[in-house]
């Protein structure tokens, strides 16, 4: 594998889950693959898990690991072409990838959409520019429309979890204060319709996401009726793609609680973290026996490491 960054770059996605198990159950069996090679992990916005998950995986591998801060640390970088840089931005992607190619052996970027230009966040100008410039593999640290490793560790998660070979996964839109990128649940979604599992969406009106990512999806806008025997329910609020980036009104309450789940298959919750408690996600819920998400961080680790240890075997 030298690219990760969509559920496209993988093979067989059951493979990839299978192995990311094996790798918890035995995480350093392959210190040998990463010995004397270099991961840097580039982030242009903030992050707990990918970061930490992320350097983990690469130390249980035996790689070196270096971490940058970019929007913080390094210069303020032009990220369009044909520019006179007489403004603020001090370096050109270009010129920032190149170098950064030169100091690792695998490369992880994390760029968020702007949530303003949607051809310009859905083309995935930022990271397909950084890998075109890089000239190594990259793995996708959540881009401007997915979060691949996520989607990894979320389907790790469900394999590990699920009481019946093929359980159903409700993935339900949740409040939230101000607009949120649809990377996640475009992910999630796009992996689920690959995966052996039986997918509902459901949203208010005027959060669909793009057809492009649910394909074969169930899709609803009746919270209830969607959790009825579900096994996983995965909570994400997104901003509506069309307006993009708004957020319509929505009159209806989809903050989950547990008399929410009272239909459900004993459904574990999900989500990506992280969460505001009480507007996204109850305290009831996430303190309780259906919780999954700390569970679910977890396998953060072993599903970056399968991918690391695909690009490691590729060298
Ligand atoms: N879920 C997730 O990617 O968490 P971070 O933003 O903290 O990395």
């Amino acid at each position: 594998m030298k690219l990760f960054s969509s559920v496209n770059d993988v093979a067989d996605i059951n493979a990839l889950a299978a192995e990311a198990l094996k790798l918890k159950a035995d995480p350093y069996a392959f210190q040998h693959l990463g010995k004397n090679k270099t991961l840097a992990l580039v982030f242009l916005n903030p992050s707990l898990r990918t970061r930490m998950s992320t350097q983990k995986a690469a130390l249980n591998l035996g790689m070196n690991v270096m971490v940058l801060n970019i929007d913080k640390e390094g210069w303020a970088l032009e990220l369009q072409d044909n520019v006179v840089m007489n403004g603020t931005t001090v370096e050109h992607i270009r010129e920032a990838a190149g170098v950064m190619g030169q100091y690792a052996d695998i490369i992880g970027l994390r760029s968020f959409p702007g949530l303003k230009n949607r051809e310009e966040d859905y083309s995935e100008m930022i990271f397909n520019k950084f890998v075109k410039f890089c000239g190594k593999p990259v793995v996708s640290l959540e881009s401007a429309t997915r979060h691949p490793l996520q989607s990894l560790a979320d389907l790790v998660t469900i394999e590990e979890l699920k009481s019946r070979p093929r359980p159903k996964v409700v993935l339900t839109w949740a409040p939230h204060v101000k607009p949120l990128p649809q990377a996640v649940p475009n992910s999630f979604a796009e992996w689920m319709c690959k995966a052996n599992v039986d997918f509902t969406i459901a949203h208010p009106a005027g959060y669909e996401l793009s057809e492009e990512f649910t394909q074969g999806a169930t899709i609803t806008h009746n919270q209830q009726e969607a959790l009825a025997d579900a096994d996983f329910v995965y909570v994400k609020n997104w901003s509506a793609y069309e307006p993009y980036g708004k957020m319509p009104a929505v009159t209806e309450d989809w903050l989950l609680k547990n008399d929410s789940l009272k239909d459900t298959n004993n459904a574990k919750v999900m989500h990506c973290l992280p969460v505001r408690r009480n507007l996204e996600l109850s305290d009831e819920i996430l303190d309780g026996p259906h919780s999954a998400v700390v569970h679910e961080a977890g396998n953060r680790v072993w599903a970056a490491q399968a991918v690391l240890k695909q690009m490691l075997e590729a060298m």
